[in-house]
């Protein structure tokens, strides 16, 4: 069994050259290739391409480890170490040129399941930007050189928040009504598009805190380490679903605690 290092290393190496070719397809045009859960969630050329490119790279650096990808499933592995991979992440600006985007990698111990899974190490790199963030347990979250730490908590202005809205029109409403909850903590709200992003500013200090609903486990694994990396807080509901898709709230430990009582209302 590597470190949390070495599979940090690993993570960073594949999401640069991923990233990278994620960027030269975007240069030569997006194809969309289907949609998923709705008409709204789409999925590109690129991010099956993507998604190869990260399975490929695994399974020679490291093969007898799971896999857990957006686009392509699980795969059950024999070593205890499981890849949770979101090729394209915030694919819906990668269509629409918004550079806001991101390959992330995580890699876990055990079952990919929330509240099971040790997140062991991590990497969300922008392409588009060239910002890379990573965090290995234990070992601090880092962009580029540069240790990053949480807001303590936020100015007495209020906090800048993050959310998103998912592909579910069924679920706006609810989306919308937890929002309206949050805002008297809030001096502002952004909506980055990328969730990976969105824990990688929280873990940055670039947010004070971002809470969403709907959340899949390649949207988290990598970013919610980054976070508590960097000295913050990440959850849910107490009983959080295995998938963690109900909530998700990550902040720094002075907002954490007003943060997620007023997102689950
Ligand atoms: C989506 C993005 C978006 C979030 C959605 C995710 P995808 O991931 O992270 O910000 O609101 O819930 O599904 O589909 O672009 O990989």
């Amino acid at each position: 069994m590597s470190t949390p290092a070495q599979l940090e290393a690993l993570a960073i190496a594949i999401a640069r050259e991923a990233g990278e070719f994620a960027r030269l397809r975007r240069i030569e045009g997006v194809a969309i290739a289907a949609t998923k859960s709705a008409l709204a969630d789409i999925v590109t050329e690129a991010d099956r391409e993507v998604e190869a490119l990260v399975r490929r790279r695994l399974a020679e650096e490291r093969p007898g480890d799971g896999f857990l990808g957006e686009e392509t499933g699980a795969e059950t592995g024999s070593t205890g170490v499981t890849w949770v991979v979101d090729p394209i992440d915030g694919t819906v600006n990668y269509a629409y040129g918004i550079p806001s985007y991101a390959v992330s990698i995580a890699a876990v111990t055990g079952e990919p399941v929330v509240g099971e899974w040790d997140a062991l190490a991590g990497a969300v790199f922008n392409p588009a930007s060239g910002e890379l963030f990573h965090a290995a347990s234990g070992e601090g979250a880092w962009l580029d050189g540069m240790r990053l730490a949480v807001n303590p908590e936020p100015t007495p202005a209020g906090a800048l928040l993050a959310t998103g809205f998912g592909y579910d029109a069924a679920t706006h409403a609810g989306d919308i009504a937890r929002v309206a909850r949050v805002m008297p903590l809030a001096r502002d709200v952004r909506r980055i598009g990328a969730a990976s992003l969105d824990f990688a500013f929280v873990a940055a200090g670039r947010l004070d805190g971002y809470f969403e609903r709907g959340l899949h486990p390649w949207d988290h694994a990598a970013g919610a380490l980054l976070v508590t990396e960097a000295g913050g807080f990440v959850g849910g509901y107490d009983d959080l679903d295995v998938w963690g898709r109900r909530l998700f709230v990550a902040a720094g430990p002075g907002l954490y605690g007003p943060l997620l009582q007023a997102a689950r209302g």
